[in-house]
């Protein structure tokens, strides 16, 4: 992908440069930022801006999916976070439209979602916001890789009106997917676990390039139902099944899919619940599949141990119960052991990859699971689209 990156960008020493950030971090009741992984992500841009005597620095996100102006999903507390991240002061700023914005050479605006332009359906409608927004500045910068996917004004309609680059964060998720979509060196293993079918999309793709595909987690139990087999209480996205039918049938049918043989199985959901391990067409009645088992686990791990390209997408059993972590903690370690290009996605798998202490022996953790899935899957990324050369 030839995005126009920060490098391209013609001298900023001066210049008010216009950074949409992903800062949509978890934030308690009281707004308070319970993890600061997002904003930490945008600190190399950030840096480098300062670092060019950019006049301004002025930021903007969204959070949440606000209905109203929630005043629990306002970006006050993120401001402060990022404050002391920079060891600088970072003004927040309330109403740009009106009031205009403070002089301090690091802003970060309203919760962007706020204003209804920036997600109307109606072109118009998100130019006439991403005008404004445009208005403020003289340089556009996207390093919200994560919000990609989305064809939103900050992302989309900014850059009509002032010259557009890719950060620094783009730039790296963008290049470690690339090369795992683009030209993998093989063999090239995927692992696919979480609950929901909507993943389904991203295994249609894969199977395409990769050797082998391993289907993990509550979406492996999902399609082992969808042949057939009795998977007792398990979690299952019956729904999401239904919906992708025809998808289902397609990926039953490939031979570089591969489902589990065995698992971990309890009587209930909870760390002290009654447990054992059983091939997957003897699930007792009333137990459900909380990890992989160990044949399953051997295959997968050996088959990681081979490949020169990894993505993992999607927690691959209830790792949060230890007692069910074996398949996590084992596929995890494997992955981080290999000397190949390795990609870890999504919110689960990149906290277990963290909590595992692996993530630093990956080759990229991404930001985001929604925005990598939809490029994993082949879809067109507007926010990239628009930074292209
Ligand atoms: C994410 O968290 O995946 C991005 O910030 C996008 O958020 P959204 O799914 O609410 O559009």
């Amino acid at each position: 992908m030839n995005l126009k990156t920060l490098k391209d960008a013609p001298k900023l020493a001066g210049k008010k440069v216009l950074v949409r950030v992903d800062f949509n971090v978890p934030l308690d009741d009281k707004g308070n930022v319970k993890s600061d992984k997002r904003i930490k992500f945008a600190l190399p841009t950030i840096q480098y801006l300062l670092d060019q005597k950019a006049k301004q620095i002025i930021l903007m996100s969204h959070v949440g999916r606000p209905k109203v102006n929630e005043p629990n999903l306002k970006t006050d507390k993120i401001a402060v976070r990022l404050s002391e991240l920079l060891k600088m002061p970072v003004a927040k700023v309330d109403d740009w439209g009106e009031k205009g914005i403070p002089s301090d050479q690091v802003v970060l605006l309203e919760n962007l979602r706020f204003n209804k332009g920036e997600k109307s359906k109606v072109e118009a409608e998100r130019d006439t916001f991403g005008k404004q927004l445009a208005s403020l500045a003289d340089v556009y910068v996207n390093d919200a890789f994560s919000n990609s996917h989305r064809a939103h004004a900050s992302m989309t309609s900014v850059p009509k009106y002032i010259p557009g680059f890719a950060g620094f964060g783009v730039e790296k998720e963008v290049a470690a997917l690339a090369a795992a979509l683009e030209k993998p060196e093989h063999p090239m293993v995927a692992v696919i676990g979480g609950l929901k079918a909507d993943k389904l999309g991203a295994i249609v793709n894969l199977m395409k390039m990769a050797d082998s595909v391993l289907v993990a987690g509550a979406l492996s139990f999902s399609l082992l139902k969808s042949k057939g087999l009795d998977m007792g209480a398990s979690k299952i996205d019956d729904e999401g099944l239904e919906e992708m039918k025809d998808v289902v049938a397609k990926v039953l049918k490939a031979k570089n899919v591969v489902l589990p043989v065995d698992a971990v199985v309890a009587d209930k959901f909870a760390e002290d619940a009654e447990s054992k391990v059983v091939s997957v067409d003897k699930i007792p009645a009333g137990w459900m599949a909380l990890d992989l088992g160990p044949k399953t686990i051997k295959d997968y791990v050996a088959r990681i141990k081979e490949a020169k390209t990894v993505l993992w997408f999607g927690p691959i059993g209830v790792f949060e119960f230890k007692k069910f972590a074996t398949g996590t903690e084992t596929i995890a370690k494997a992955i981080a052991a290999g000397k190949g290009l390795k990609i870890v996605g999504g919110g689960d798998s990149a906290s277990a990859a963290e909590k595992l202490g692996v993530a630093k022996d990956m080759t990229l953790v991404s930001t985001g699971g929604g925005a990598s899935l939809e490029m994993i899957e082949g879809k067109e990324m507007p926010g990239l689209k628009v930074l292209m050369k």
